[in-house]
């Protein structure tokens, strides 16, 4: 039995569908394939005659993946990898090029609502958040073995926090005689260092998420991986190949903009969304997290 949501809505999904225009036989990279709701999408398009390559760094969201593209019309084939790697999984796979590569960046609700895997401040639990179980530095190592500043980099670095001195000048205070451990007492330390009350209606935003936020991405190391993606995508794509990244944070679509705005420039991409495109208010309000998701698409043309 599939123990991934049944109700799993991909966010901006028609979207995805209308831009990346899936056509019969076409083979699909999904680098993010996570509970494989576009892939699904995907995959119908791509038909009998069609492929789908997915790729997760996280080994449980890869069952869940392989349980809910059971039974799709497309050859589907899953890797454990992490998507900076794409290149050695489509060498794996013994394909030259794709049709259509999609990157839904961050992690997955299934991921965020699990709280034994340390990404979550609404119910403690382990400060973990590793997305690949065998990466070996987890959020407690960095909170508990960086120095102040580097802390302080790290979650400017990664979020952008304006408050991020003041955030590790506290972990710091904190952590003096014992390690913070859970993603409860983190938050704590957060919300005490910026003076709020996570459940006063003053702060729109849980005052720990952008903490939260940048140190999962350097656990992950996920900047790093999105650039390696970036500049390893144009070989990977066919000719009029389409690539698609939905990003959750500033950070990474300011990347994602500036590299397709490179390669236009270069004449090796054409972009299909002249602005990124964002979910409608029915999404937005059916699917908070798609609030902030920005869907970018461009064409390999050289
Ligand atoms: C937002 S979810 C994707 C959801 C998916 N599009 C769906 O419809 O179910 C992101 C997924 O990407 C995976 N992931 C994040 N960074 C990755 C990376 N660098 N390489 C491979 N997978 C990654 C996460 O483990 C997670 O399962």
């Amino acid at each position: 039995m599939s123990d991934a949501p049944a109700e799993h809505v991909p966010v901006l999904a028609e979207h995805v569908r209308a831009l990346l225009s899936v056509a019969p036989g076409e083979v699909v990279l999904d680098a993010t394939v996570g509970l494989a709701g576009h892939a699904r999408m995907l995959c119908e398009d791509a038909g009998h005659h069609g492929q789908l390559i997915g790729i997760d760094v996280d080994a449980d969201n890869l069952k869940a993946a392989a349980d809910r593209l059971e039974g799709c019309p497309a050859a589907v084939r899953l890797f454990h990898a992490n998507f900076a790697r794409i290149d050695d999984v489509l060498n794996e796979a013994g394909i030259e090029g794709v049709d259509v590569l999609l990157a839904d960046l961050g992690v997955s609700s299934r991921q965020l609502e699990d709280p034994t895997r340390g990404f979550s401040f609404a119910v403690s639990g382990p400060l973990d958040m590793r997305m690949d179980s065998t990466l070996t530095r987890t959020a407690a190592d960095l909170v508990n073995g960086l120095r102040e500043e580097e802390l302080s980099d790290l979650i400017w670095d990664n979020s952008q926090e304006r408050f991020s001195r003041k955030i590790a000048r506290r972990i710091c205070e904190a952590r003096r005689g014992h390690r913070i451990t859970t993603t409860g007492e983190l938050s704590k330390v957060v919300c005490d260092a910026l003076g709020m009350d996570p459940r006063s209606r003053a702060s729109k935003i849980h005052p720990a998420t952008r903490t939260f936020m940048a140190l999962r991405m350097a656990v992950n190391n996920e900047l790093t991986a999105l650039r390696t993606l970036l500049d390893k995508a144009p070989s990977c794509l066919k000719l009029g190949g389409r690539i698609g990244v939905i990003a959750f944070h500033s950070i990474e679509d300011g990347m994602v903009k500036r590299d397709f705005a490179e390669r236009k420039r270069d004449g090796q991409y054409r972009i299909l969304t002249r602005r990124p495109v964002i979910a409608d208010p029915q999404e937005r309000a059916a699917n908070p997290r798609s609030r902030s998701a920005k869907l970018r698409v461009a064409q390999r043309v050289r």
